[in-house]
């Protein structure tokens, strides 16, 4: 499911031509090396700070990178995670029975070089991580994403992920969001937007059986909470309601 190559546009206008592939164990180093370079132009606690035990794990037994390459080499990267029995599992902080917890996929952490920023790229690693976790026989897709980090917040709903509780996590707090790639859920329409710094809000809402589904920005950014709409016969929300409080 690896997608087909296209064009990229710089800031400048040049454009430069990419390919998609899975980098090899090998290349762990220039996936951590690529993190480190995004994260040191953030203020501290928006990403989580991986290590090249990391990457290395996810290349060889934990997972995948997923790569995008220019001819001047790694121009954005992405993390997913197929945890196994033993493995640290997301699926836990959202409350899933144990049962459950085999189907779960990681979207664990992306990365685009600031040359190639403003070309979705993002978003095309999430889409490529999700046909993976699809052949992968996981379904189930769990991220974070720091409320603060709108530019990656906004692709995880853009690409179906609903926020779906709040927790302190990896040095912050953490939007918790999952996606059910077996399911076709909407928003119900009488939703409310919410301030996107109303944590407290937020919290109610979510323990209100809620999900968060979209933002937008006017004065101020707003988060739609709303209930879902799902086909009938879906698994239900058994597991959702343990998060709520958090
Ligand atoms: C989040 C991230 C992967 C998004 O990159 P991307 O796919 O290129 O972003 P998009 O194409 O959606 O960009 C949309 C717009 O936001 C801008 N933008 C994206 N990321 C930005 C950033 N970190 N700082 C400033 N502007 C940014 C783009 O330039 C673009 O602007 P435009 O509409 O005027 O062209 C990238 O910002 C990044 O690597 N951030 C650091 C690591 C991170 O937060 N990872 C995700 C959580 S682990």
């Amino acid at each position: 499911m690896t997608p087909p190559g296209g064009v990229l546009r710089l800031a400048d206008g040049t454009r430069e031509s990419f390919l998609c592939r899975r980098l090899r164990a090998d290349e762990a180093a220039a996936a951590h090396a690529l993190h480190r370079l995004v994260a040191s132009g953030l203020p501290a606690g928006l990403v989580a700070a991986e290590s090249p035990e990391f990457f290395a794990a996810h290349a060889e037994r934990l997972g995948r990178l997923l790569g995008i390459f220019t001819e001047r080499g790694l121009a954005a990267c992405a993390v997913l995670g197929l945890p196994g029995p033993g493995d640290a599992n997301f699926g836990v902080d959202h409350g899933l029975p144990e049962d459950l917890l085999p189907r779960v996929a990681h979207l664990d952490g992306a990365s685009v070089h600031p040359l190639y920023r403003g070309n979705m790229l993002q978003r095309l690693l999430i889409d490529w991580r999700l046909a993976e976790a699809r052949d992968a026989g996981r379904p189930i897709i769990l991220s974070t994403a720091a409320p603060g980090n709108h530019f990656s917040l906004d692709n995880l709903l853009a690409c179906g992920l609903q926020i779906r509780g709040l927790k302190t996590r990896f040095g912050g707090l953490r939007c918790l969001l999952r996606r059910d790639l077996d399911r076709d859920a909407r928003p119900a329409e009488d939703g409310e937007w919410v301030d996107a710094r109303d944590y407290a809000r937020q919290e109610r809402l979510l323990g209100e059986g809620l999900r968060g589904w979209r933002s937008r920005r006017g004065e101020r950014r707003e988060l739609y909470f709303a209930a879902a709409t799902e086909a009938a016969g879906a698994a239900g929300d058994r597991e959702n309601s343990a998060l709520a409080g958090r």
